[in-house]
């Protein structure tokens, strides 16, 4: 039977990387967490002090990188240059100065390259800001998934804390906003709704109900 493309979108903290490992496992589809990928950019960057200022810097950056996404145990390991940065790109400082790094266009459109390769023989749930819209036009089942700010923040705060990180709520609300904003206003592939993507709002709504109803419009498009 044929394999579709499942792509989820939405802003941060929305809970679609949670909801897209789910959707992925049930569906016995593999997914793709781009997300990850620009943080592990970010990461590179950070590391060799190269600046998002420094185009050159970064281009020759992103020429030597390879980024590798595997899964043990069903867990998402990722690694650049053979490193393994799975904890590493997900601190509070790699979240502040992701945007910065993901608006450029040399980092979007060697991202871009690799993740269609990624989907090109379907069976994928790929997660991430541009994916229904620019990444994979075509893929057949497209979700907005979204949340109010003081849901998506709580949730990033609980699972922050659980990481050993003491962040501050009203910080944390702050920068999520700020981060959807450079997302939602950058020139290249913004963060927006595909006319033909499905909102689905998870505020209030349990993790299984969210993947239920991502599940029920798979199957209504398969
Ligand atoms: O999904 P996650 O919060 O890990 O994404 C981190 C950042 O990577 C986003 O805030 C955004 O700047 C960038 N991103 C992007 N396009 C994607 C996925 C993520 O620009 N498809």
């Amino acid at each position: 039977m044929k394999e579709l493309v499942v792509a989820i979108d939405g802003p941060a903290g929305a809970g679609k990387s949670t909801v897209a490992q789910i959707v992925a496992r049930k569906l016995n589809y593999t997914y793709i967490d781009t997300g990850a990928m620009y943080r592990a950019v970010t990461w590179a960057a950070l590391k060799g002090s190269c600046s998002s200022e420094n185009i050159e810097g970064v281009t020759q950056l992103l020429q030597r990188m390879d980024i590798s996404l595997k899964y043990t145990e069903g867990q998402l390991q990722v690694c650049v240059n053979g490193e393994n940065v799975t904890a590493a790109i997900r601190t509070p400082q790699i979240s502040r100065s992701v945007s910065e790094y993901a608006k450029l266009p040399a980092v979007r459109q060697a991202m871009l390259i690799r993740q269609r390769q990624m989907a090109d023989q379907g069976g994928v749930v790929m997660d991430g800001r541009d994916i229904g819209t620019h990444v994979l036009p075509d893929a057949e089942v497209k979700i907005f998934l979204t949340a109010s700010i003081a849901e998506r923040a709580g949730r990033r705060w609980r699972e922050l804390k659980g990481k050993g990180f003491d962040t501050d709520l009203e910080q944390l609300t702050h920068e999520i906003a700020e981060r959807d904003r450079m997302d939602s206003q950058r020139e290249i592939a913004p963060l927006m709704q595909a006319p033909d993507a499905i909102l689905v709002d998870t505020t209030g709504l349990t993790i299984d109900a969210v993947v239920e109803t991502i599940l029920l419009i798979y199957k209504e498009r398969k």
